[in-house]
């Protein structure tokens, strides 16, 4: 008999790990460990969590070199250590959004059977469960400050101007191309809900409530923007709703300004890029509608709104920025 491939166990067994992390961050247990190293007994005390289950949880850790046992005391390694809040480079954030996709994950055979989204859309997380809403606005941000640096380089924002970030969320994206070019004036355009966030994470950016189901986003028929920025929006939504959004986006354009798309932009195939192609369950689960699309049909909805599209720059992540300019 050929033995099965140890890559094979790995893979059906990946989820004890994100279920050891994601209950490290969400016990507490990270967060204290990060205080300095403590024996069982200090952790069940501050924590208030059941002696074998606390061990059972500190043996998972280790056995992926999370956390470390130096005589009787535990403390985080460095690979651990970036899971507690206060860490410099922490992914406390992230592991909780991905810890809620964990549950949802677990819906994947009803949605490929049915083809829906197991979660409501923004609008109504936003309204519904602000918290959890919140939370996955600032892991994005979190997100965007450890990878989303190559977005200026890529979309080549040099002159100055009004930069319009449709959707923008904690304003990640925009406040990087304001790093990058001082001389960009950037605002978020986002529903009410996420402006805490934005004032949270980037107040120095501008905020107006809008909507991107609105004609022009809700924006004033004589205001004109020299960018507009629609990041990660494009793969919540179907093709006519991207085709639309992209239409408004146009509309908002002044003469000579352009549009960029950064989004998840997957190859003719739907099989790769690999990070690409995994991403995208990870939208029919979460989005209704939602999908990876590839640069042929960005490019189409660019053209189709009157721009003229740029072809598309990847960086060393999954997600691409293609250029649509109005002449
Ligand atoms: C996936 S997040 C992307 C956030 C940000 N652009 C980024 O790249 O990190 C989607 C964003 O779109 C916003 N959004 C969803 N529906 C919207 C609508 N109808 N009008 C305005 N913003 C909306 C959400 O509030 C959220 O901030």
């Amino acid at each position: 008999m050929t033995p099965v491939p140890i890559k094979l166990v790995d893979l059906m067994t990946a989820y004890q790990g994100s279920a050891l992390i994601g209950t490290a961050v969400e016990s507490g247990l990270a967060d204290l460990l990060a205080e300095g190293p403590l024996t069982i007994d200090e952790i069940i005390a501050k924590l208030g969590t059941d002696d074998r289950g606390t061990m059972a949880l500190l043996a998972g850790l280790a056995s992926y070199e999370l956390v470390e046992r130096d005589e009787d005391r535990f403390s985080l390694t460095g690979l651990g250590a970036p899971l507690a809040g206060s860490h410099p480079e922490t992914v406390a954030q992230i592991v909780l959004k991905e810890w809620f996709f964990y549950k949802l994950w677990a819906e994947m055979p009803v949605a490929v059977k049915d083809g829906h989204a197991r979660t409501g859309p923004w609008r109504e997380r936003l309204e519904n469960d602000p918290s959890q809403a919140h939370a996955f606005l600032r892991a994005l941000d979190d997100l965007c400050t450890l990878f989303g640096g190559e977005l200026p380089e890529r979309a080549g924002l040099d002159a100055a101007g009004r930069l319009l970030d449709a959707g923008g969320g904690a304003g990640s994206h925009a406040a990087n191309l304001v790093e990058a070019n001082p001389e960009i004036e950037a605002t978020v355009l986002d529903l009410p809900g996420a402006e805490p966030v934005l004032r949270e994470r980037h107040p120095e950016l501008g905020f107006v409530e809008g909507d991107l189901d609105q004609p022009r986003f809700g924006r004033p028929e004589d205001e004109n923007w020299d960018y507009v920025l629609l990041s990660n929006i494009l793969h919540d939504h179907p093709a006519d709703r991207c085709a639309r959004y992209v239409s408004e986006a146009a509309s908002l354009l002044a003469p000579g300004g352009s549009l960029v798309i950064y989004d998840w932009v997957i190859d003719p195939g739907r099989t790769s890029p690999p990070g690409v192609a995994r991403f995208t369950p990870m939208m029919v689960v979460e989005n209704e509608g939602g999908w990876t699309w590839s640069e042929e049909e960005i490019a189409g909805w660019l053209t189709d709104a009157g721009l003229d599209p740029q072809p598309m720059k990847r960086g060393f992540g999954p997600i691409a920025v293609i250029r649509g300019l109005r002449t």
